[in-house]
């Protein structure tokens, strides 16, 4: 038997360590049968088929196929492989797409090795669902299987890993005439909801999984959108225009490079008022407001003629000796190393023209939807995004949309969520938010919008936003309910 087993069950592991370990694994369930076979035969010696080889070696050339794959493949990012590498894995896999991790190969991997209508079972990241790099692996297990299930699991899965983890279920096809397959998403990410689907489910489908034809996954980022939203969703994303068709720019605010140097509490004495910007960190922008916290930004840089470059520090004494107690630090810093910038200026060009545009502002990580204006006092550092608009654009009004339940809703569909309940706000994501052109809305609703905004009354703006984008009745509660179990 226990041969027999050694024929049908294999394991391959790089790391010699690990893979003694996954011998001992192997062995763990056939131990009673091992202590027969012992007594009959003291000098059985049991060889678990764990094979110390690397999986991703084009020589990995197994006469057999399987039924069943399963796997937690490696994170190794891209930033981590060699150039060298990352072109060979281009050439041998379809899911090496852009800045692609490697545990993205090892799906493909599993395809190669599973026999028609085997299965494969991968705990990984759950970036490949929405980053670009995913889109090769997206494409092929669109094409390639039938995806059963995507489960998110708690992040605690991996201890000390922040890893966003989702097991996925995915079974070879060939012909790809199956569209009609039905894939099936489950959010155990609450730890209630993962204990209680270890220990008690029982039920097929567990509540709580949302299904969808897998057709609806396109090459795109995919989001599992209940049946109940899908309808009205589908159509606002039709029908509405995107948020960067309305916008003039969406850009993240200024990274300094070293913020202990150029950014201060309060308004230093020792530098000159003009080069002092007030600045907004992310715990200044609340939703509709914006809370200073009374921070600035030394600017470095002045506007020659339209050209921004560095400031001429002989015209700034005060400014050159603070800089100048800071040079040695700062001349270690890879914007001025490496990038051949001057030596006293931050990472990120600062344009002092940007305190005095009205614009949208966002923290570019929150656990709900925080938009606000800027009527033009501040300019941002990198942890909010900026969100430029035309002139005369109503801004309130469009924050008031943009801070609605219906539009956090939408966006947390389509967005990952990172650590701790937290979404990134992040171009990417911000930009394809359904919005109506504000050109084409009705003047009396704009005002209605903007003085809601200005009185932060939420409940008449979700009233208004769910009349105006015509969100079925029944639709309403569950999105509120969604929306506010969604945070803390
Ligand atoms: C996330 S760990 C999973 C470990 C184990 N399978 C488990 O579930 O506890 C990934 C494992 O892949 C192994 N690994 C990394 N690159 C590999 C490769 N190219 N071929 C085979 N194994 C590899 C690592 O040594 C590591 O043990």
């Amino acid at each position: 038997m226990i041969s027999g087993i050694q024929q049908r069950v294999a394991g391959i592991e790089l790391s010699s360590t690990a893979a003694r370990k996954a011998a001992l694994g192997y062995l763990e369930p056939l131990k009673d049968l091992v202590r027969t076979i012992l007594e009959k035969d003291p000098g059985y010696l049991p060889h678990p088929s764990v094979y110390e080889y690397n999986a991703l070696s084009p020589d990995l050339r197994p006469n057999v196929l399987f039924d069943f794959v399963v796997g937690n493949p490696p994170y190794v990012r891209h930033p981590n492989l060699s150039k060298k590498l990352r072109m060979v894995r281009r050439e041998g896999y379809l899911a090496a797409t852009g800045r692609f991790d490697e545990y993205v190969l090892f799906f493909e991997l599993a395809l190669r090795l599973l026999k028609r209508k085997g299965t494969l079972a991968f705990l990984s990241s759950d970036r490949f669902l929405t980053s670009s790099y995913g889109s090769g692996l997206r494409r092929l297990l669109l094409d390639r299987t039938h995806i059963s299930w995507i489960i998110r699991l708690p992040e605690e899965v991996f201890e000390g890993v922040s890893a966003y983890p989702i097991a996925t279920v995915a079974s070879k096809i060939e012909d790809h005439g199956q569209l009609s397959a039905i894939t099936r998403y489950l959010d155990l990410r609450g730890k209630r909801a993962f204990k209680s689907f270890n220990s008690e489910t029982k039920i097929f489908p567990p509540p709580g999984a949302i299904e969808i034809p897998q057709s609806d996954l396109g090459p795109g980022s995919w989001s599992f959108v209940p049946r109940w939203a899908s309808e009205f969703i589908g159509r606002l994303r039709k029908s509405m225009p995107h948020l960067d068709s309305i916008a003039e720019e969406i850009r993240s605010g200024i990274a300094t490079g070293a913020n202990d140097v150029f950014v201060f509490h309060g308004k230093p004495s020792n530098i000159e008022s003009e080069l002092l910007l007030p600045v907004l960190a992310a715990p200044d922008i609340q939703k509709g407001q914006i809370n200073w916290s009374g921070n600035y930004v030394l600017n470095p840089y002045q506007i020659t003629n339209s050209e921004l470059g560095p400031v001429d520090l002989a015209r700034f004494p005060r400014a050159r000796a603070y800089l100048e107690s800071q040079r040695g630090f700062l001349e270690e810093k890879y914007h001025s190393k490496k990038a051949g910038k001057s030596w006293y200026v931050t990472h990120d060009i600062i344009d002092s023209r940007m305190l005095s545009a009205k614009k949208i502002v966002t923290p570019d990580l929150a656990t709900s939807n925080r938009f606000a204006v800027d009527t033009g006092h501040f300019v941002c550092l990198n942890t909010c995004y900026v969100l430029l608009f035309p002139e005369r654009t109503p801004l309130e009004t469009l924050a008031a949309i943009l801070d609605s339940s219906l539009l956090e809703f939408i966006f947390k569909l389509a967005t990952p969520r990172a650590s701790g309940n937290h979404y990134r706000y992040m171009k990417q994501f911000i930009k394809s938010l359904p919005v109506p052109d504000p050109s084409n809305m009705p003047s009396d609703l704009i005002s209605h919008l903007s003085s809601a905004y200005r009185d932060k009354d939420w409940n008449a703006i979700n009233e208004i936003v769910f009349d105006f984008y015509e969100v079925p009745e029944r639709a309403r509660r569950r999105i509120s309910d969604s929306v506010s179990q969604s945070q803390p």
